[in-house]
């Protein structure tokens, strides 16, 4: 064949593929047997192997791309990605419905109604039609860049079809079909690896995987639900036409999606999908409703980080009947004993239940709640499973009434109860082996210090070989420690410890968040660590400075001041620096600091705010605000009647944001 001629044939070959894949995942309609797909594939395989030119990144047979890096690179999301208030009944619908016609003073609203599968928000972006980045959700502000593993999903193509914009940035699900799920899972038991909980832990697990070629083994599918709007393209003007405009780029799309009238018409969709549901190839929790038009949408706009245009319309949880082995006490991290059903393995919402929590004395009695009872539990989606009531005709002879214990199941301590309080503490705090264990679980966690292969399971270890007490004592652990516990090799170890050595560089908000203090969560955290300048300031504020701060009342005030009191915590806190922990000094908490290191130019006339708000919004997020655009500018913010840097930004490919878009960026809660 002449050069030009196997040039051809390879591009024929790809499109062939290409549209097989379209086909396949798109339109759910193939055109071919997967045997006849993988013939084709081993033929451009082999034309590529003789010669290896014509292997061009956008070929399909380059979807498992270079060598595992050693970790994912933050993405900022330009547009934060934001999530869905939630409804459980008809009552919270029709509220809802009630809030969207009151705001746009109308009687008639059409909704797009889709499906809602449980899988792990992404954001792709594609320039000039071909796809330069995959970014999971993360905490919304910013995520982590797979763009190598989301290479690797075949429903999401390399390069779009028909006519595009420069940029476009399609937000949607990666998620597992049922059956992928379960072939995952019975693979993985002959390969004596751990079982995934459930189909959402499996498809993060799997985009989460330093490896593309893993990632590449695993059924992963994509739908998308929305596009970000960037300057310079021509978008439909409702979210059922946003759908096809996906459809039409050659991404699938959340199915099922119809448009309906009303909120009658949501409960009719509702009931349908309800039915509809055990015959789904796939898992869904719910259903979501959106405002059919843009131009409502935006009237509506936003309450603190989800639109007030879309609502997800949960379904009820899961139940099923099941009896209990046992009832344990579990001390948590705060002391609090929760009292746990130990139950007959069970198969609900999902995943095999073995625990079910029983919340407290209270609901004990209330529910009488005895072991070797027979009872009904419940699980829905995330939460932890419970035990809803008891199937008194089942129970057995001579069954007792269940009492909480007097002391402390771990440590013996006189327990003690709050008058008003449900809850029983045993209040011997890091004295309990168990309060002990929760801290350094809760502080190595991914949310707090992320020291990752720091879990459960190695932190009781450790404390019950008298290796740690604290969480300072973990960045003493030597190699030669950590390989000499069990099921533990050296190569672990040597990971724990770049894992540990790596964690010393983090954030001052995720620094307060792991001390574990009681009551703040990543929101107060992050909250203290902007209010103050530095862990200095906040180890000396009063009560009553605390309580200046957004969300922190006297309650909480107390727990954080008396916290920095305890000697014991300073004590453990000067270890944790004096071991090298540190963060940007300047900056405070660099989460608090979405746009940390981006350049921006303001350009043209803002309707809602003056340059100088502006330019003082971004500083605060950690921006650089300047006045010429070049090379290093991120961001042009283009108002009305711009002037020259509009189309300096668009010669040198500068992302622009228009007015919208950056108070979307800004308003960061
Ligand atoms: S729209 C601003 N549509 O549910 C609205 N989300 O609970 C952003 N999800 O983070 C989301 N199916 O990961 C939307 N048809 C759908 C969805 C969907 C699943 C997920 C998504 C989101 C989460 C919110």
């Amino acid at each position: 064949m002449s050069d030009k001629n196997l040039k051809k044939h390879h591009a024929h070959l790809c499109k062939q593929i290409n549209q097989h894949n379209y086909q396949y995942y798109v339109l759910d309609d193939p055109l071919i047997s997967d045997a006849e797909y993988d013939r084709l594939m081993r033929e451009l395989e082999k034309l590529e192997q003789e010669h290896p030119e014509l292997a061009t990144l956008d070929s399909p047979t380059q979807r498992v791309g270079a060598a595992p890096h050693k970790d994912f690179p933050e993405v900022i999301h330009t547009i934060p990605m934001l999530s869905l208030a939630n409804a459980f009944d008809e009552d919270e619908m029709r509220a809802f419905d009630k809030r969207v016609r009151d705001k746009l003073g109308l009687d008639v609203i059409e909704y797009a109604a889709e499906s809602k599968l449980d899988g792990l928000a992404i954001t792709l972006i594609y320039k000039n039609g071909k796809l330069i980045k995959g970014a999971t959700r993360g905490d919304g502000f910013s995520g982590e860049d797979v763009t190598s593993n989301v290479r690797t999903i075949r429903a999401i193509p390399l390069m779009l079809r028909d006519e595009y914009p420069d940029v476009v940035e399609i937000r949607g699900e990666v998620y597992l079909s049922k059956q992928g799920f379960h072939e995952l899972n019975v693979s993985r038991k002959l390969n004596h690896e751990k079982l995934f909980a459930n189909p959402r832990n499996a498809a993060a697990g799997s985009l989460r995987q330093l490896d593309p070629a893993i990632t590449a083994k695993r059924p992963l599918r994509f739908y998308g639900y929305s596009v970000v709007v960037h300057a310079g393209g021509d978008y439909p003007d409702t979210q059922t036409g946003i759908l096809k405009q996906i459809k039409q780029w050659g991404l699938p799309v959340t199915p099922d999606v119809r448009a309906v009238k009303n909120i009658e018409g949501c409960f009719k969709y509702y009931q349908e999908m309800s039915q509809k549901r055990a015959r789904l190839a796939y898992e869904i929790d719910g259903v979501v409703f959106k405002v059919n038009s843009l131009e409502q949408q935006e009237k509506l706009g936003y309450v603190s980080r989800a639109p007030r245009w879309a609502i997800a319309y949960k379904f009820p949880a899961e139940e099923t009947t099941t009896r209990i082995k046992s009832i344990e006490v579990q001390v948590g991290r705060t002391g609090a004993l929760t009292p746990v059903a130990k139950l007959e393995p069970v198969f609900v919402g999902g995943v095999t239940v073995t625990n079910a929590t029983l919340h407290n004395e209270d609901e004990i009695h209330r529910k009488d709640v005895r072991s070797g009872d027979e009872v009904v539990i419940r699980r829905a989606g995330d939460v932890i499973p419970e035990v809803v009531r008891v199937v008194r005709k089942k129970r057995r002879k001579g069954s007792r009434p269940f009492s909480m214990p007097k002391s402390c199941p771990v440590c013996g301590s006189d327990i003690e109860r709050t008058e008003g309080e449900a809850i029983i503490r045993c209040p011997a705090g890091l004295f309990c082996s168990a309060q002990r264990i929760q801290a350094i679980i809760h502080f190595a966690s991914r949310r707090a210090m992320d020291i990752e292969g720091l879990g459960d399971k190695l932190v009781e270890q450790l404390v019950e070989n008298n290796l740690i007490e604290t969480v300072a004592d973990i960045y003493d652990l030597s190699k030669e420690q950590l390989s000499s516990l069990e099921r533990i090799g050296h190569k672990s170890a040597a990971n724990l410890i770049n894992a540990l050595e790596k964690s010393k560089q983090t954030t001052l908000s995720r620094f307060i968040y792991a001390l574990g203090i009681r009551e703040v969560g990543e929101a107060t955290a992050r909250n203290l660590a902007e209010h103050f300048a530095s862990l200095g300031e906040i180890r000396k504020a009063t009560p009553e400075q605390l309580e200046q701060i957004i969300d922190i009342g006297p309650v909480v005030a107390q727990h954080i001041a008396r916290f920095f009191e305890a000697q014991h915590n300073n004590e453990v806190i000067d270890k944790l620096l004096s071991a090298g922990i540190s963060w940007p000094q300047e900056t405070g908490a660099a989460s608090a600091k979405p746009l940390k290191g981006k350049s921006f130019v303001v350009t043209g006339t803002l309707e809602s705010m003056t340059r100088d708000q502006v330019k003082e919004r971004l500083q605060s997020l950690g921006a650089k605000v300047s006045g010429s655009v070049s090379a290093k500018t991120d961001y042009v913010v283009i108002g009305s009647n711009p002037g020259s840097k509009a189309d300096k930004a668009s010669q040198l490919g500068i992302t622009t944001l228009d007015e919208d878009e950056l108070i979307r960026l800004i308003n960061t809660d």
